[in-house]
Protein backbone atom coordinates (compact mmCIF):
# COMPACT_ATOMS: atom_id res chain seq x y z
CA UNK A 1 0.00 0.00 0.00
CA UNK A 2 1.42 3.38 -0.92
CA UNK A 3 0.73 6.16 1.66
CA UNK A 4 0.59 9.91 1.03
CA UNK A 5 0.68 12.03 4.24
CA UNK A 6 -1.92 14.98 4.03
CA UNK A 7 -1.18 18.03 6.30
CA UNK A 8 -3.65 20.69 5.91
CA UNK A 9 -2.19 24.44 7.19
CA UNK A 10 -5.47 24.96 8.94
CA UNK A 11 -6.95 23.45 12.23
CA UNK A 12 -10.76 25.22 11.73
CA UNK A 13 -13.40 22.25 11.78
CA UNK A 14 -15.23 23.90 8.17
CA UNK A 15 -11.15 24.55 6.65
CA UNK A 16 -10.88 24.64 3.02
CA UNK A 17 -7.86 23.09 2.67
CA UNK A 18 -8.49 20.51 5.04
CA UNK A 19 -11.42 19.56 3.00
CA UNK A 20 -8.95 20.01 -0.41
CA UNK A 21 -7.11 16.93 1.30
CA UNK A 22 -10.59 15.30 1.76
CA UNK A 23 -11.32 15.66 -2.29
CA UNK A 24 -8.30 14.71 -3.05
CA UNK A 25 -8.37 11.27 -1.19
CA UNK A 26 -11.33 10.53 -2.99
CA UNK A 27 -9.23 10.89 -5.85
CA UNK A 28 -6.90 7.93 -5.54
CA UNK A 29 -6.83 4.15 -7.12
CA UNK A 30 -7.58 1.90 -4.38
CA UNK A 31 -3.45 1.02 -3.56
CA UNK A 32 -2.74 4.47 -2.51
CA UNK A 33 -4.08 5.89 0.79
CA UNK A 34 -4.38 9.83 1.67
CA UNK A 35 -3.60 9.52 5.43
CA UNK A 36 -4.60 13.40 7.20
CA UNK A 37 -1.94 13.81 10.12
CA UNK A 38 -3.23 15.54 13.02
CA UNK A 39 -0.74 18.10 14.02
CA UNK A 40 -2.70 20.34 16.47
CA UNK A 41 -1.19 18.28 19.17
CA UNK A 42 2.19 18.89 18.52
CA UNK A 43 3.87 21.27 20.97
CA UNK A 44 5.39 24.55 19.58
CA UNK A 45 8.41 24.38 19.17
CA UNK A 46 11.72 24.66 21.44
CA UNK A 47 14.61 23.32 21.70
CA UNK A 48 14.51 22.82 25.00
CA UNK A 49 12.06 20.42 24.62
CA UNK A 50 14.75 18.18 22.15
CA UNK A 51 16.13 16.43 25.10
CA UNK A 52 16.88 12.72 25.09
CA UNK A 53 13.05 11.74 24.68
CA UNK A 54 11.04 13.89 21.92
CA UNK A 55 7.51 14.66 22.98
CA UNK A 56 5.14 11.97 22.18
CA UNK A 57 3.25 13.46 19.20
CA UNK A 58 6.58 14.90 17.81
CA UNK A 59 7.46 10.43 17.76
CA UNK A 60 4.54 9.70 16.51
CA UNK A 61 4.61 12.80 13.71
CA UNK A 62 7.72 11.83 12.75
CA UNK A 63 7.16 7.82 12.49
CA UNK A 64 3.80 8.49 10.85
CA UNK A 65 6.18 11.04 8.23
CA UNK A 66 8.70 8.04 7.60
CA UNK A 67 6.09 5.13 7.03
CA UNK A 68 4.38 7.61 4.38
CA UNK A 69 5.80 7.60 0.44
CA UNK A 70 5.04 11.15 -0.06
CA UNK A 71 3.61 14.26 1.36
CA UNK A 72 0.38 16.74 0.66
CA UNK A 73 0.22 20.02 1.47
CA UNK A 74 -2.63 22.09 1.15
CA UNK A 75 -2.84 25.32 3.35
CA UNK A 76 -3.93 28.74 3.85
CA UNK A 77 -1.91 31.50 3.29
CA UNK A 78 -1.69 33.77 6.71
CA UNK A 79 -0.44 37.74 6.12
CA UNK A 80 1.13 36.02 2.85
CA UNK A 81 2.87 33.65 4.70
CA UNK A 82 2.88 29.95 5.95
CA UNK A 83 0.52 29.62 8.97
CA UNK A 84 2.46 28.54 12.65
CA UNK A 85 0.51 25.53 12.75
CA UNK A 86 2.10 24.05 9.45
CA UNK A 87 5.64 25.33 10.05
CA UNK A 88 5.38 24.58 13.66
CA UNK A 89 4.98 20.83 12.30
CA UNK A 90 7.39 20.96 9.55
CA UNK A 91 10.37 22.37 11.52
CA UNK A 92 9.84 19.36 14.43
CA UNK A 93 10.09 17.19 11.03
CA UNK A 94 13.30 18.65 9.99
CA UNK A 95 15.19 18.52 13.65
CA UNK A 96 17.36 15.40 14.91
CA UNK A 97 18.70 12.27 13.37
CA UNK A 98 15.61 10.95 11.69
CA UNK A 99 14.95 13.19 8.52
CA UNK A 100 11.10 11.71 7.34
CA UNK A 101 10.80 14.23 4.57
CA UNK A 102 14.14 14.33 2.92
CA UNK A 103 13.84 13.46 -0.95
CA UNK A 104 10.32 12.77 -0.10
CA UNK A 105 7.98 13.83 -3.26
CA UNK A 106 5.36 16.35 -1.81
CA UNK A 107 3.06 18.31 -3.41
CA UNK A 108 1.76 21.54 -2.54
CA UNK A 109 -2.20 23.05 -3.12
CA UNK A 110 -3.30 26.32 -1.10
CA UNK A 111 -6.63 27.17 -1.00
CA UNK A 112 -7.93 30.49 -0.07
CA UNK A 113 -11.17 32.96 -0.47
CA UNK A 114 -9.21 35.69 -1.98
CA UNK A 115 -8.69 35.77 -5.90
CA UNK A 116 -4.88 34.76 -5.47
CA UNK A 117 -6.00 31.58 -3.99
CA UNK A 118 -2.99 31.93 -1.30
CA UNK A 119 -0.43 31.79 -3.90
CA UNK A 120 2.03 33.94 -2.09
CA UNK A 121 2.29 31.12 0.66
CA UNK A 122 3.02 28.11 -2.03
CA UNK A 123 6.70 30.04 -2.35
CA UNK A 124 7.63 30.50 1.06
CA UNK A 125 6.41 26.44 1.48
CA UNK A 126 8.91 25.58 -1.75
CA UNK A 127 11.26 27.58 0.16
CA UNK A 128 10.98 25.54 3.04
CA UNK A 129 11.45 22.58 1.08
CA UNK A 130 15.05 23.43 0.38
CA UNK A 131 15.99 23.13 3.69
CA UNK A 132 14.29 20.43 4.28
CA UNK A 133 15.61 18.54 0.89
CA UNK A 134 12.25 17.71 -0.17
CA UNK A 135 10.77 16.66 -3.90
CA UNK A 136 8.42 19.37 -4.68
CA UNK A 137 6.05 18.76 -7.70
CA UNK A 138 6.17 22.09 -9.63
CA UNK A 139 3.86 21.66 -12.16
CA UNK A 140 0.63 21.67 -12.00
CA UNK A 141 0.43 24.65 -9.69
CA UNK A 142 -2.80 24.29 -7.67
CA UNK A 143 -4.23 27.74 -6.52
CA UNK A 144 -7.85 27.24 -5.35
CA UNK A 145 -8.85 30.63 -5.40
CA UNK A 146 -12.30 31.97 -4.75
CA UNK A 147 -12.56 29.29 -2.57
CA UNK A 148 -16.10 30.09 -0.68
CA UNK A 149 -17.68 29.69 -4.20
CA UNK A 150 -15.73 26.12 -4.62
CA UNK A 151 -17.48 24.01 -2.36
CA UNK A 152 -21.33 22.51 -1.34
CA UNK A 153 -22.46 23.33 2.19
CA UNK A 154 -20.78 19.93 3.21
CA UNK A 155 -17.24 20.93 2.41
CA UNK A 156 -17.24 18.78 -1.06
CA UNK A 157 -15.31 20.44 -3.51
CA UNK A 158 -17.37 21.15 -6.32
CA UNK A 159 -15.06 23.08 -9.09
CA UNK A 160 -14.73 20.70 -11.86
CA UNK A 161 -11.25 22.84 -12.65
CA UNK A 162 -9.64 22.61 -9.35
CA UNK A 163 -10.53 18.69 -9.07
CA UNK A 164 -8.43 18.42 -12.96
CA UNK A 165 -5.84 20.40 -11.17
CA UNK A 166 -5.94 18.49 -8.13
CA UNK A 167 -6.21 14.95 -9.96
CA UNK A 168 -2.68 16.15 -12.53
CA UNK A 169 -0.89 17.34 -9.30
CA UNK A 170 -1.70 13.44 -7.72
CA UNK A 171 -0.67 11.71 -10.85
CA UNK A 172 2.86 13.38 -10.73
CA UNK A 173 3.45 12.74 -7.01
CA UNK A 174 2.82 9.21 -7.71
CA UNK A 175 4.94 9.23 -10.51
CA UNK A 176 7.70 10.25 -8.20
CA UNK A 177 6.95 7.78 -5.71
CA UNK A 178 7.27 4.97 -8.32
C1 LIG B 1 -5.99 35.18 6.42
N1 LIG B 1 -6.46 35.03 5.13
C2 LIG B 1 -5.64 35.35 4.08
N2 LIG B 1 -5.97 35.01 2.77
C3 LIG B 1 -5.12 35.25 1.75
O1 LIG B 1 -5.40 34.88 0.62
N3 LIG B 1 -3.92 35.89 1.98
C4 LIG B 1 -3.52 36.28 3.22
O2 LIG B 1 -2.45 36.81 3.37
C5 LIG B 1 -4.40 36.00 4.31
N4 LIG B 1 -4.05 36.33 5.58
C6 LIG B 1 -4.76 35.84 6.65
C7 LIG B 1 -4.26 35.97 7.95
C8 LIG B 1 -4.93 35.40 9.00
C9 LIG B 1 -4.35 35.51 10.40
C10 LIG B 1 -6.15 34.71 8.78
C11 LIG B 1 -6.89 34.07 9.94
C12 LIG B 1 -6.68 34.61 7.52
C13 LIG B 1 -7.80 34.47 4.88
C14 LIG B 1 -7.72 32.96 4.73
O3 LIG B 1 -7.35 32.63 3.41
C15 LIG B 1 -9.09 32.36 5.03
O4 LIG B 1 -9.42 32.58 6.38
C16 LIG B 1 -9.13 30.86 4.71
O5 LIG B 1 -10.46 30.41 4.71
C17 LIG B 1 -8.31 30.06 5.71
O6 LIG B 1 -8.16 28.74 5.25
P1 LIG B 1 -9.05 27.54 5.81
O7 LIG B 1 -9.12 27.65 7.30
O8 LIG B 1 -10.43 27.70 5.19
O9 LIG B 1 -8.37 26.30 5.33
Amino acid sequence: MIVIAGLSGSFRKNSYNTAVLKAASKMLPGNIKLELLDISKLPMFNEDLEGDELPNPVVEFKNQLSKSNALLISSPEYNYSIPPVLKNALDWASRGNIQPLSGKPVGIISASPSLLGGARVQYHIRQVCVALNMNPVNRPEVFIAEADKKFDFQGNLIDEKSKELIKELLQELVERIK
